[in-house]
């Protein structure tokens, strides 16, 4: 859209302005009752995932117009765009191609003449042989023991998708290995993690795009000093801690042999390189064959989006209903409830990738956007979420849609526990779409003095994502899914879902309050707030 109409100003967007006026006041249950076929029709199927997108407030009009405004903004151009490599991030000046970490070996992309899908097979090929060491005990501790703890510290997309996936993964994990993250620089995050641990059984592998983040470098100096200080030797560096990252510098510099480093790119964003060796921690739980078979499933889910008609690309079709909620609707928030408790994670990981790159208020020309840009995203999983905030999206006053996820397969022996969290899930999604009508508590026999209070007005929108089951090919499909969703949003406000700057100035701030929280800092030059936190802050610590 860079020299294109802004955004309000499309016809596909003047076009929609009056279909949703024209349409706002039909309900599902009208849209179900004019095309009761609606539920077969609505749906797609891509990698393996299986997308009802029929329970929204949408009619083929509403598709058919927003499918127009995707090709009006450009998004099949941008989106090969990327797959290409162009430097589609446009502030840092960078390729975008988190698709080239799951290109298969015998494709070729290339940034500036270097064959990239050669130098990623070259990494993982490194990393699987280390995974092997370290999961048959071939690498040992500089004592001689088995390494059996893995401690990941990262911060952001260091850290969220490598938990992520190790806990959605579980049951294909090897389990005489326990793995654990610390990201937060509160230090109870790193004592509790280690508590227990014998330093001659435990390996870290420190995660940092830059290798500069504050938390990330502050745990991995208290991990070096906490491992030095127990085996006594400096050289015990070398066979306990790993380290991920592009910075080989930096990496030199905090002691680590770049021979156990794991390189990736610049073209790789943060919260898109759960895929790169920033996997490295996925890879030891479960094996590099499920990490291949994970990157695959990313893989097929790549090609979906780059080949499917908009019509039918699920990506597409998620992203442009989040815009026609979020921009039309005036919707906030997207929930967004896994009914898998492997997927526990999986609104904290989703959170990062979508809100980290939506969250944008210029577009690439840097104008203020003037519309609405990212939602909130947030969630938990359900059957747990319906007994904590579901009651406010059936009853509350705010729309909220929301995406359930759910496998068909359950994953534990208890055939009858996944019975009964499927039907959940199925019918929190009737629920929401169809509610109850005060005449159906009448004819149930309910006292009409309860009726207002128990109405339920539903016409509250879900997606339902189904899959076979939670295998690392479907974990890499659903998280594509999302990527490519986010993306097209992305596109069609025009912003640039790469950058992150809105983060740079607390870390600046912080940087400049850390010495001052020493009683012999500074004259404190804040606002009179901060100064007056700081202050009670030193007083605590007994530094007047
Ligand atoms: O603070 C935000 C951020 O830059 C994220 O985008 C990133 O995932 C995270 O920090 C961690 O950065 P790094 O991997 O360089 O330590």
């Amino acid at each position: 859209m860079i020299d294109g109409p802004r955004l309000p100003q499309t016809q596909a967007w003047q076009a929609l302005k009056t279909h949703y006026e024209e349409s706002r006041a039909k309900t599902l249950r009208q849209l179900f009752g004019e095309d009761p076929t609606r539920g077969e029709r609505f749906c797609a199927e891509g990698a393996d995932l299986f997308l009802d997108y029929s329970k929204n407030l949408i009619t083929q009009k509403t598709l058919s117009l927003l499918f127009g405004l995707a090709r009006e903004c450009g998004l099949e151009a941008r989106r090969d765009a990327m797959f290409r490599g162009d430097k589609i991030n446009i502030t840092e000046n960078r390729a975008v191609l988190h698709t080239a970490l799951r290109a298969p070996r015998q494709a070729s992309i290339r940034v500036e003449g270097t064959d990239i899908v050669a130098e990623v097979h070259a990494v993982l090929g490194r990393m699987a042989d280390f995974a092997d060491r370290v999961r048959s005990g071939r690498w040992l501790g500089c004592t001689g023991k088995r390494i059996k703890h893995v401690i990941n510290i990262g911060i952001g997309g260091s850290y969220l998708g490598p938990e992520m996936a190790y806990l959605a993964l579980r049951p294909f994990s090897q389990r005489t290995l326990g793995f654990r993250f610390v990201s937060n620089v509160d230090g109870t995050d790193f004592s509790e993690a280690t508590r227990d641990l014998d330093p001659a059984e435990t390996l870290f592998i420190i995660s940092s795009k830059t290798f500069t983040t504050l938390e990330t470098m502050t745990n991995a100096l208290t991990a070096r000093q906490w491992l030095v200080e127990a085996l006594g030797q400096k050289e015990a560096v070398a066979a306990h801690f790993v380290a991920v990252s592009t910075n080989e510098a930096k990496v030199r510099e905090f002691g680590i042999d770049t021979a156990n480093m794991f390189g990736f790119w610049d073209w790789v964003g943060g919260r898109y390189s759960m895929d790169s060796a920033i996997g490295l921690s996925t890879m030891l739980a479960v094996g590099p064959q499920n990490f291949e078979d994970m990157l695959a499933g990313f893989h097929a889910m790549d090609q979906h989006f780059l080949t499917a008609p908009l019509e039918s690309n699920l990506p597409a079709i998620m992203g442009l209903l989040t815009v026609w909620y979020n921009n039309f609707f005036d919707v906030q928030t997207i929930g967004l409830m896994p009914y898998a408790s492997y997927l526990k994670r999986f609104p904290a990981y989703m959170q990062q990738l979508q809100m980290e790159s939506n969250g944008k208020h210029v577009d690439l020309e840097g104008r203020m956007v003037g519309y609405e840009t990212g939602p909130i995203i947030w969630g938990e999983p359900g059957t747990d979420a319906q007994h904590s905030f579901y009651q406010l999206i059936h009853q509350g006053t705010k729309l909220i849609p929301c995406d359930l996820i759910g496998f068909c397969r359950p994953l534990s022996p208890l055939e009858r526990h996944h019975d009964l969290l499927m039907a959940n899930m199925f019918a929190q999604a009737e629920a929401l779409a169809f509610g109850k009508t005060a005449e159906e508590l009448n004819a149930e026999g309910s006292p009409a003095s309860q009726t207002p209070f128990r109405v339920c007005q539903g016409n509250r929108p879900t997606n339902v994502i189904l899959a076979e089951s939670l295998t690392p090919r479907t974990l890499g499909a659903l998280v594509a899914l999302y990527e490519h969703n986010v993306f097209t949003q992305g596109v069609l406000w025009n912003i640039d879902s790469f950058d992150q700057w809105g983060v740079e100035l607390g870390k600046v701030l912080a940087g400049k309050i850390i010495p001052q929280l020493c009683s012999t800092a500074p004259r404190l030059d804040h606002d009179s707030s901060t100064n007056g936190l700081i202050r009670r802050y030193r007083k605590y610590n007994d530094r007047p």
